[in-house]
């Protein structure tokens, strides 16, 4: 959603400002801007659109000085206007804000500061905050020793403050220096070689810096070129820990690739490879995982798992549900972090939760962390981004390894998550019933994966031929069973996002009981048909529709000869084990969605009205 990055240093600060908020585009904005101070006074840009805009108004002006700061905001208070774009600037013109987050109790402190005179110019909660700190700064006295004026006005604003935030604060008395503070949002603090940057992601500056400080909520940090120091908001000190960022700014650019997603797609072997690198036992029997922070005993007393997640997430927790429930015979059940955070749902006692986050972002997520850990549970995360707040705040967990997601829509996160689901369910179930034989058959199927994925790849420029000559339908079907059910929700999930061509998943045989309805030569019907106990229910239901004339385009494993005449479209994926298939299957349907979204002419990697992380409910 919004997106962060400052800059204190040596070098000029706009270039750079620039390039940082354009590795944040593919997190979803509508505006974007940037305030720099030189000699006591802040030049101030923002633009409606894309960072292109900013780029095209900034480009006649002088924009001096090596201290600055950008953003790029996703509105949710004020409309798209770039009055409401950030940075805002007090109405004394002291202090200029970026912020990210909702400030809840912004109506009232604006009440607040207009009877002490202050002024607005925009409808944002952020100019609210901005000008609370000026009023906070204006009454601090001139900083004693050791102390320092800024950071404490800072911290005094945030005390009054409800709701969330990550900021980044300057102030026209403090060159050289940026204030920013945590809560419920991320930052991270980049210390380069003489310069100092802070970024809501790590792609805005890993081009100048590995060595990062993941701050924590509550903590604020005031940094100049070359220092840095952490306090929490009860004033008390912090040892900070500097990690290391192992990925590099390659990693974060598309290269030879038209988009961010085809790169991704094409990612998911190697993808595969790091999730399960040094995972497997010496025996070959099972899975093995470092961070679970849960012994072996422990999870033998688990009599039920709960997985909660969002979108493409929740359904690679769907499929989880199902292999754990094959494999190790204990129920599962998976819900919407955004609904299992209200409904206040009955727990059975020895649950243990997983929630599942690529960015390790989604509020809705983290708020069924908290709500499950208020509840006296244990949580575990599936999560792709070191020193997320998910990662942070769960008891233990599992790292992705598949590098910086750009795109979107998630892909080989995705893959990667059904994977590792996989690699859980045969760890649960070798604690449990299952044989060493059939262990050691999993483990081969899944170290297989990538080189599977690989050949489902091949069959992209047919995919490609498909997608040219459906591209035009508004409506698409797509249909599964058993753990193909949620592949097919994701392929739904995937085709509308980044096409915008209404889509709907469904259990196949589910289809009869109302989506049967859409279906006409105009509805085309995507068949998951993989050869095994469902394949002749499931070639029933492509029947039905071929009766209506739907036009069907069928992903068959190798082994699966149709009648002939039954599927418009085959793509054949090669036959697997079904602790893989998912993976497998997902690959024809990513690609599908993604050249139908080329063909239409969309912005692949930056579909309208959506974010890569959604940090707001
Ligand atoms: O970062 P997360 O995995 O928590 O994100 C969850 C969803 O917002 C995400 O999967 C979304 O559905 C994607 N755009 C799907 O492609």
């Amino acid at each position: 959603m919004c997106g962060i990055v400052g800059y204190v240093g040596k070098q000029k600060a706009a270039p750079l400002i620039l390039e940082g908020l354009k590795r944040l585009e593919y997190r979803g904005y509508d505006s974007a801007g940037l305030v720099l101070l030189e000699n006591g006074r802040f030049t101030v840009a923002k633009k409606i659109g894309r960072v292109a805009n900013l780029e095209t108004v900034t480009a006649p002006l002088p924009l001096p000085g090596h201290h600055g700061m950008g953003h790029t905001r996703w509105a949710t208070h004020g409309g798209v206007t770039d009055a409401n774009a950030h940075p805002h600037v007090s109405s004394d013109g002291r202090i200029a804000l970026i912020h990210n987050g909702v400030i809840e109790n912004y109506s009232k402190l604006k009440a607040f500061l207009l009877g002490k005179g202050y002024t607005f110019v925009s409808e944002t909660d952020t100019e609210v905050l901005c000008n609370l700190i000026a009023y906070h700064y204006a009454k601090e006295p001139a900083a004693a020793a050791g102390d320092s004026r800024f950071v404490n006005s800072v911290r005094k604003a945030l005390g009054h403050t409800e709701g969330t935030y990550g900021i980044v604060v300057m102030a026209t008395d403090a060159p050289g220096e940026l204030v920013t503070a945590r809560k419920g949002s991320p930052l991270i603090l980049g210390l380069g070689d003489g310069e100092s940057l802070v970024a809501s992601d790590v792609a805005a500056i890993v081009s100048r810096t590995q060595n990062v400080v993941y701050l924590k909520d509550g903590q604020i940090a005031h940094l100049t070129a070359t220092t840095f120091a952490i306090t929490t908001q009860n004033s008390g000190t912090v040892d900070p820990v500097i990690d290391k960022v192992t990925w590099s700014i390659a990693d974060a650019e598309k290269g030879a690739y038209a988009h961010f997603m085809e790169k991704e797609i094409f990612e998911q072997p190697a993808a595969l490879e790091n999730a399960m690198r040094g995972r497997f036992s010496e025996d070959g029997s099972t899975a093995q995982f470092g961070g679970l922070n849960l012994s072996a005993g422990e999870f033998r007393g688990i009599e039920r798992f709960m997985f909660c997640a969002c979108g493409t997430a929740l359904h690679a927790c769907m499929v989880t549900e199902h292999l754990i429930e094959r494999f190790a015979r204990i129920p599962v059940e998976c819900d919407y972090a955004s609904e299992f955070r209200y409904r206040n749902a009955p727990l059975f006692r020895n649950t243990l939760f997983f929630v599942m986050s690529q960015s390790g972002e989604t509020i809705d997520t983290l708020a069924a962390l908290r709500e499950a850990k208020r509840k006296g549970y244990k949580v575990l995360a599936v999560n792709n981004v070191v020193g997320s707040s998910i990662a942070r705040e769960a008891d233990g967990g599992i790292y992705q390894h598949v590098g910086p997601e750009v795109g979107v829509a998630s892909t080989k996160a995705f893959t990667s998550q059904l994977l590792i689901g996989a690699m859980l369910a045969l760890y649960i179930g070798r604690l449990r019933d299952l044989s060493f034989g059939e262990g050691v058959q999993i483990v081969r199927a899944l170290k297989g994966a990538p080189d599977l994925a690989r050949r489902a790849l091949q069959q992209a420029d047919h995919i490609r031929g498909i997608a040219q000559r459906y591209a035009h339908h508004t409506d698409m079907l797509f249909l599964g069973r058993l753990a193909l059910f949620p592949i097919a929700l994701e392929g739904a999930l995937k085709l509308k996002e980044i096409s915008y061509i209404h889509a709907e998943g469904y259990p196949a045989a589910e289809m009869k009981h109302g989506p049967i309805a859409l279906v006409s030569e105009q509805c085309p019907s995507v068949f998951f048909a993989p050869s095994g106990e469902m394949l002749n229910k499931v070639v029933s239901s492509m029947q039905e529709i071929k009766a209506r004339k739907g036009p069907i385009i069928a992903i068959v494993t190798a082994d699966v000869e149709l009648p002939a005449g039954l599927a418009d479209e085959t793509i054949v994926i090669p036959e697997c084990h079904e602790a893989v298939l998912p993976i497998v299957a997902s690959i024809p349907v990513q690609l599908l969605s993604y050249y139908i979204a080329v063909a239409r002419g969309c912005d692949v990697d930056k579909p309208r009205n959506l974010a890569k992380s959604v940090t707001v409910e």
